[in-house]
């Protein structure tokens, strides 16, 4: 019988097969025609849970179905809950991806595919370190509960729900969720702050048809025109957002933080060349770190209206329309900020134009405590399995759940990043560094039994 090592180098071929096979299934949760695909890759992990011996239940919860599945308790060592996702964001632009999305492609050792990093791939870490334990050792040294959903791309409304009717199905001493980064190839990290989001679309409708612009331009509301404006007036040129109070409840970064943030080695150079610009730009007087993981900020996500064929078409669009967000930091609060908003774009609809402003999903920043015997455990662990230290970083995407985690369970999550920042998550050509797979699914091993030494 191998021990755990030996088991995990003896699997890796086998573990990444697997990792292929779920890569291969189309679960965009964003998009109903796939929702037959989401299905599927919810009855790839049940089968593959169950196999493992695990006590596994597919929950159907109105929306894509969530699997829960766990282990034997575990007297005197804690409970943990290992959470991820199984659903993906939209493969577009798809003429930009090198091969195709949804067939793996193994190239300089890393594997691209649509959810190799987020999250399939790293949410895989943990499934492969609990099989491991108990083809081994017969047995878990912590019990775990995975909860694995198929929403969390798109606002996670399932999963809220599950948490509010059934919190004691998921009572836990800690929360464990690899879907973010390290600080760079080589270096490790513990995130311990996420940005929030507050997600909208805008909808503009001027005439009841497209008009001849040269007939009817200038007496005519123009929706494009009027688009133009309203989001212009969300930020200043430094991306400052205009919206009134939006900055009332932001915490300051302590000088503490700032520091801590100026001592990791980036290199601001080598980032402008990994996503191909000459300059960067942000509010004044941050650095990019700060900017990128402890302000909040404005992005268009989408932009659209009028005439976008060949050559040109002189005509006043009938409509137009945006979809934008922002990221917000902890303490922020999302209605305020919606119900803000809603007021300063009511005072810029001039007449003739109807606006329709739909509030999609939003959730609060957070940040995890770091002086815990738990965050203690996972850096050991980590460790173990990358042979260096993890750094403590915050980062600027969001994990909706992880709020609720804390204000409905009452736990700390361990934000435990196996990816980078260059894997091109949502974007074409998405990877996963397949030594990070191996090496995320070691520390996740050791992890297990640095935290069983903790005791309840
Ligand atoms: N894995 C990401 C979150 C993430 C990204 C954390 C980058 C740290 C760094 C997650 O799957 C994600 O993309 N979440 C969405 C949530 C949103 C749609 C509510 C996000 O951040 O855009
Ligand atoms: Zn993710």
């Amino acid at each position: 019988m191998p021990n755990l090592d030996q088991y995990l180098d003896q699997q890796r071929e086998q573990f990444e097969n697997e990792l292929y096979e779920l890569l291969r299934i189309p679960s965009i949760s964003t998009d109903s025609q796939h929702g037959e695909d989401v299905r599927r890759a919810a009855g790839w992990l049940v089968d593959h849970l169950s196999n493992l011996g695990l006590t596994t239940e597919l929950i159907e919860n109105g929306g894509h179905p969530i699997i829960y599945a766990e282990s034997a308790p575990v007297a005197g060592a804690p409970t943990v809950l290992v959470y991820g996702h199984y659903d993906v964001q939209p493969p577009d632009p798809l003429d930009q991806w090198l091969t195709p999305p949804f067939e793996p492609t193994v190239r300089d050792g890393n594997v691209y595919a649509r959810g190799a990093t987020d999250d399939k791939g790293q949410m895989l870490t943990h499934v492969k370190s609990a099989q491991a334990w108990l083809q081994t050792e017969g047995k878990l040294p912590v019990r775990l509960k995975f909860l694995i959903e198929g929403e969390e791309e798109v606002g996670s409304d399932s999963l809220y729900r599950l948490l509010d009717q059934s919190p004691e199905k998921l009572e836990c001493d800690v929360v464990v969720v690899s879907d973010t980064s390290q600080f760079g190839p080589g270096q490790p990290a513990i995130t311990y702050g996420l940005k929030g989001i507050a997600y909208f679309e805008l909808r503009l409708k001027g005439p009841k048809q497209e008009l001849h612009s040269g007939t009817f331009g200038g007496a005519v509301t123009n929706p494009a025109n009027t688009l133009a404006r309203m989001i212009a007036a969300l930020t200043d040129e430094n991306g400052r957002v205009q919206i009134p109070g939006f900055y009332d409840d932001v915490i300051p970064l302590s000088d503490q933080e700032r520091s801590q943030f100026a001592e990791l080695a980036f290199d601001e150079a080598a980032f402008m060349q990994q996503i191909g610009v000459d300059g960067v730009s942000g509010e004044q007087g941050y650095s990019t770190l700060e900017r990128r993981w402890a302000r909040p900020t404005c992005d268009v996500n989408g932009i659209w209206g009028g005439y976008q064929g060949e050559g040109g078409k002189t005509v006043l669009p009938a409509e137009a329309g945006a979809k934008f967000s922002f990221r917000l930091v902890p303490n922020q609060d999302t209605k305020k900020i919606a119900e803000s908003l809603r007021q300063m774009l009511t005072g810029l609809c001039p007449p003739g134009i109807k606006m329709e402003l739909i509030d999609m999903h939003s959730c609060p920043g957070v940040l995890v405590p770091l002086d815990s015997p738990y965050v203690a455990a996972a850096s050991q662990a980590i460790e173990r399995g990358f042979g260096r230290q993890p750094v403590f970083i915050r980062e600027g995407g969001s994990i909706p759940i992880v709020t609720a985690f804390s204000e409905k369970l009452g736990v700390d999550t361990l934000l435990l990043g196996w990816g980078l920042d260059d894997d091109n998550t949502h974007g074409p050509n998405e990877k996963f560094c397949l030594a990070d797979f191996h090496r995320g699914i070691k520390a996740s091993a050791y992890l297990w039994e640095e935290l069983s030494k903790i005791g309840q």
